[in-house]
């Protein structure tokens, strides 16, 4: 694919370092970056602000069907609106992260969205991260990755990020919710499946961050030759 047309599509689980690694890949590359976890998120947002039953899979499809999201895909400064709203920093919320397996996990849901991701990466030009991007959003892409990252690598980096440090009592506030985000999210989408036909996986357990993207930069380089 010419540079500009590439599509890099990224999956792993949360804490492997994903979106961190994406954006500054697609900033090296000059590509848009697409982050299909925010648009779950701003979802799960809309329909609490709208004090909708996240149980009620006919109310919360209907509200994906009409969520009014825009994105902005500039790697150095991504932003979510919906309505007008910037709601970047709201979807980070706690709130937020505990509610959103539930959205991810309705069907009609990931099919609308699955939709609108298509047609964002349907012109290339993006590197697009998720939980089902290898496999269903662009199975066909050319640079498929799979970030992985051993739990207790996981589980470091998510203490060091809500709690400053990553000492045994922040580990032991972490544990939990990480572990149990992992198993709600690990009944929405097989993700780790998609490690067979042809997708690269990246161990970023004891890698730092440019290290990490230095690796994923090679696999581009070596299937596409785009540098
Ligand atoms: O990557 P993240 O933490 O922002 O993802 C938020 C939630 O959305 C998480 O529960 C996984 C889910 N998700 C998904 O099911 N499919 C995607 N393509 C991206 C995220």
């Amino acid at each position: 694919p010419a540079p500009d047309q590439l599509v890099v599509a990224v999956d792993g689980p949360s804490g492997s370092g994903k979106s961190t690694v994406c954006k500054r890949v697609a900033a090296a590359l000059g590509l848009r970056y697409l982050d299909t976890g925010a648009m779950y998120r701003a979802l799960t947002w809309w329909a609490l602000e709208r004090g909708t039953d996240l149980d009620d899979a006919d109310a919360v499809a209907a509200l994906a069907v009409a969520l009014p999201l825009e994105l902005g895909q500039d790697p150095a400064a991504p932003t979510v609106r919906v309505a007008g709203t910037d709601v970047s920093a709201a979807i980070r919320t706690t709130r937020i992260s505990e509610a959103v397996s539930a959205v991810a996990g309705n069907l009609a849901v990931r099919a609308e969205l699955v939709r609108r991701q298509q047609a964002l990466v349907a012109p290339g030009g993006v590197v697009a991260e998720g939980r089902d991007i290898t496999t269903v959003v662009a199975p066909d892409a050319p640079v498929r990755i799979l970030l992985t990252a051993r739990e207790d690598a996981r589980l470091a980096r998510r203490a060091q990020e809500v709690h400053g440090t990553a000492d045994a009592a922040a580990l032991a506030a972490t544990r939990d919710q990480v572990l149990a985000r992992d198993a709600r999210d690990s009944r929405v989408a097989r993700f780790l499946d998609a490690a067979d036909d042809g997708v690269v996986q990246v161990d970023s357990s004891d890698m730092g961050v440019e290290e990490t993207v230095a690796t994923v930069l090679e696999v581009v380089a070596r299937l596409t030759g785009v540098r």
